[in-house]
């Protein structure tokens, strides 16, 4: 019950101060034809994940060569990054890791040099999909960016770690401060939180697109970071981060990855400027990509978000396997929400309430339904009463003890929107709580962000917007158009 224990952390919650939901009276509800053109499109991409893209997941994974953000990394804290990590065919590995101080990416600050070596193990038995690794560092070295950065992070060594930068010692572009080293037995890291978990935990994915021609991409999906600061360096993953692209496939086609593929700890890339365009949250969004939670649950998001009355609608889809194929049971939610307020500590970011005040739950498969069915009575829906593809209202019961999903319930987020390179609008959710609880006091409030979500369908234009964005449309010309149009259609029968 791992599984459902975390699952929506919806988990509890009571409602607040009336002014947070300052709801603007209902409009007219003007009969929404442009719907019935829209659905079709949000459906068409929560059911080919990836454009449909053939992916395979090999165990255990191959993971020599060099792979790299593909952005500018959000972590918990925040902390912003982007990550550069080379495997040998020795087993040996070099990862650079490039920090930063502000949310584009374009003020490194300093940078991380780490050496060590790379054993996969076995299967991993909680998180499916994945392979367990165990790694030993033998060198940690930061190279500062600023005599402020060096100023902060030696204060912080310090403590611990005396005459890691001798006193009165000026900062010196270029120089490699030693932070752990094997062959003098000294570890420092522990003074700035660092960890490598991360490696203990590996997933590979190649993605074809049969409507590119020749189109490989690899994505190497490296353990999570723990959402809570205090937990980090003990923290083992059970899920992931976003994922490093190979940079063998990947680099022509992404400007970004040639800057961070070709910088090292003296050069770090400095990311060019993200469109931030002034779109709402209103419109509907949907999953890229099969997305993994920590402890363990795979699944898909398909969000509506209503401007004129501040609703919102989710369809959580939950699958049993990592490439989102086996459903086990979809939760569809709605509520209001908060107006956005300009986030103080994560810059970038906008701060919001929601209120999620009813729920229903469909359960399918047998092992949901004989977990729904013999709970305790008055917990979750009708008790008894669950079958395989039924839907029932869990709002009578509170919410469903069974799922973990208590209502009503509010939750304290945050998003931002970006344009990707292509011209798509992604929608960056909050990170849940690693520990599976529900962020619903603002002192949760996430500091990082879950995979995006992709527009599917907005205001204005929507669906021509969507059409011509639609990555399998673009370069191909009028075949492709056709081929793609023509499993649209038979995706509707
Ligand atoms: C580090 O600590 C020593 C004493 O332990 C002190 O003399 C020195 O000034 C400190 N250096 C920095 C850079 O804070
Ligand atoms: C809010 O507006 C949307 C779109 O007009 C409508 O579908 C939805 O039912 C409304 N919700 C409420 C609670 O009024
Ligand atoms: C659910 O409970 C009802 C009533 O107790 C029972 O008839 C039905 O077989 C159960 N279904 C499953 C799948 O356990």
């Amino acid at each position: 019950m791992a599984e459902t224990y975390c699952l929506l952390g919806w988990v509890l919650g009571l409602a607040v101060g009336n002014k947070l939901w300052e709801v603007p009276d209902p409009v007219e509800q003007t009969p929404n034809s442009a719907r019935l053109n829209w659905e079709p499109q949000c459906n068409y991409q929560l059911h080919h994940l990836q454009d449909g893209a053939r992916i395979n997941a090999l165990l255990p994974p191959s993971i020599e060569g060099n792979w790299i953000s593909t952005g500018c990394e959000v972590r918990p804290g925040p902390e912003f990054l982007t990550r550069s990590y080379t495997f040998y065919p020795n087993r040996m590995f070099k990862a650079l890791q490039f920090y930063y101080r502000d949310q584009e990416c374009r003020k490194p600050s300093h940078s991380l040099v780490i050496k060590g070596k790379l054993r996969l193990r076995q299967a991993s038995w909680i998180t499916r999909g994945a392979t367990e690794a165990d790694y030993n560092l033998l060198k940690v070295g930061v190279i500062f960016h600023s005599q402020e950065v060096m100023s902060h992070i030696t204060a912080q060594v310090n403590q611990s770690c005396a005459g890691f930068v001798p006193p009165g010692r000026p900062w010196a572009p270029g120089r490699v401060y030693e932070l752990l080293s094997t062959k003098v037995d000294k570890d420092c890291t522990a003074a700035i939180g660092f960890t490598m978990h991360e490696l203990s935990l590996v997933r590979v994915e190649k993605h074809y697109n049969a409507l590119h021609v020749g189109a490989l991409v690899e994505k190497l999906f490296l353990g999570d970071i723990h959402t809570e600061g205090s937990e980090r360096t003990h923290y083992r993953p059970t899920g992931y981060q976003q994922p490093l692209q190979s940079a063998m496939h990947h680099v022509h086609s992404c400007q970004v990855c040639v800057l961070i593929h070709h910088s090292d700890e003296h050069h770090p890339p400095v990311l060019p400027r993200v469109a931030h365009p002034q779109v709402e949250l209103s419109g509907r969004w949907v999953s890229s990509q099969c997305e993994v939670r920590p402890a363990v649950l795979f699944l898909t998001r398909y969000m509506t978000f209503h401007a004129e009355n501040q609703t919102w609608e989710g369809f959580y889809y939950h699958y049993s396997d990592p490439l989102c194929k086996q459903p086990t049971f979809t939760l569809y939610a709605v509520g209001h929400y908060s107006r956005g307020v300009r986030s103080e500590r994560v810059s970038g970011g906008t701060e919001i309430a929601f209120r999620v005040s009813r729920a229903r739950v469909r359960p399918l498969n047998h092992v949901i339904v004989q977990m729904l069915n013999s709970s305790r009575p008055g917990s979750c829906g009708t008790s008894g009463r669950w079958l395989v593809g039924k839907e029932q209202d869990i709002t009578d019961t509170g919410g469903c003890e069974a799922l973990g999903v208590r209502l009503p319930h509010v939750e304290y987020e945050l998003y931002k929107v970006e344009q990707d390179s292509s011209g798509r609008h992604l929608l960056y959710m909050g990170e849940r709580p690693t520990d599976g609880s529900s962020p619903d006091t603002t002192d949760k409030r996430p500091t990082s962000y879950q995979p995006p979500l992709l527009r599917c369908a907005g205001h204005h234009h929507a669906l021509a917007f969507t059409l011509s964005a639609a990555p399998s449309l673009r370069p191909q010309g009028a075949a492709a158009a056709i081929v793609f149009l023509f499993s649209w259609i038979l995706n509707l029968i």
